[in-house]
């Protein structure tokens, strides 16, 4: 597969993995279907996050995830990019790895730290900040592209309504939002909670263009399957 600047998936990959972080084959997968996990797991303040990444939580995979590889295939993924509730910086330092501007923020302070020491490791640049999703406006700054993995389905009704006004303020018209998040398609009571493609339009029915909302995958550490996930796509008007 090649990108537009040439490189190739997989010299993309080799960029992007740590050289001590183990291959997803090696990375001793129990073969546990999700909805078979223990459950529910739902932090929801930034203190249970941030306690989630002394050890390796579940969705941290060590790789970006492949929704969001096949958006940087097609060209979706330009300009100055801001990576929301980045976790230890995987899709920051994906668009990083394309010679991108690239923004993480978190509100955990350990998983800001791991995604600076893997940004130190891979020799890439990016811009990781402790900082709420909820107050991106201070930020103060406006992006090209917005990406987040498992930030919106984390939050409260309130929050996603203030998130998403703050998200309009740091996106440049034309700008676009890309955001996966677990399905209501995937069974189970684990995780987060499911959210349906109508949650979605209706959060983005005023001052944006909803392009697409596609069934897709997100990938876990545990069990080979993932979760039913939809992979959104959003345009700020
Ligand atoms: C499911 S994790 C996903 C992390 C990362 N995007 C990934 O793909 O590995 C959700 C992340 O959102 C962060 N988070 C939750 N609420 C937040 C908020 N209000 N502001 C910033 N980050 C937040 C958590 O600390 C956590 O790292």
């Amino acid at each position: 597969m090649i990108f537009q600047n040439g490189s190739t998936r997989e010299g993309i990959m080799l960029i992007l993995r740590r050289p001590d972080v183990k291959s997803p084959e090696q990375n001793e997968p129990p073969a546990t279907p999700a909805e078979e996990l223990p459950g529910p797991m739902r932090p929801r303040r930034p203190e249970d996050f941030d306690a989630f990444y002394a050890g390796t939580p579940p969705w941290d995979i060590g790789r970006p995830q492949s929704a969001f590889l096949s958006l940087v295939e097609a060209g979706a993924i330009r300009g100055r990019v801001l990576d929301v509730g980045c976790g230890t910086g995987e899709h920051a330092l994906m668009a990083a790895g394309m010679g991108l501007e690239a923004t993480g923020i978190d509100s955990a302070p350990t998983a800001i730290a791991l995604a600076e020491a893997k940004a130190r490791d891979r020799g890439l640049t990016a811009h990781f900040l402790v900082h709420d999703a909820l107050q991106l406006v201070s930020l103060d700054k406006q992006f090209d592209s917005v990406l987040d993995c498992g930030l919106f389905h984390v939050l409260e009704d309130d929050d996603r309504r203030s998130f998403v006004e703050n998200l309009r303020a740091v996106i440049k018209p034309g700008g676009r939002y890309f955001m996966l998040c677990f399905s209501d398609r995937q069974s189970g009571s684990f995780g987060p909670r499911r959210i349906t493609r109508d949650e979605i339009r209706a959060s983005f029915d005023k001052g944006w263009q909803v392009d697409s909302i596609e069934p897709a995958r997100l990938d876990i550490r545990m069990g080979p399957d993932g979760i039913l996930a939809w992979l959104a796509c959003i345009t700020r008007t």
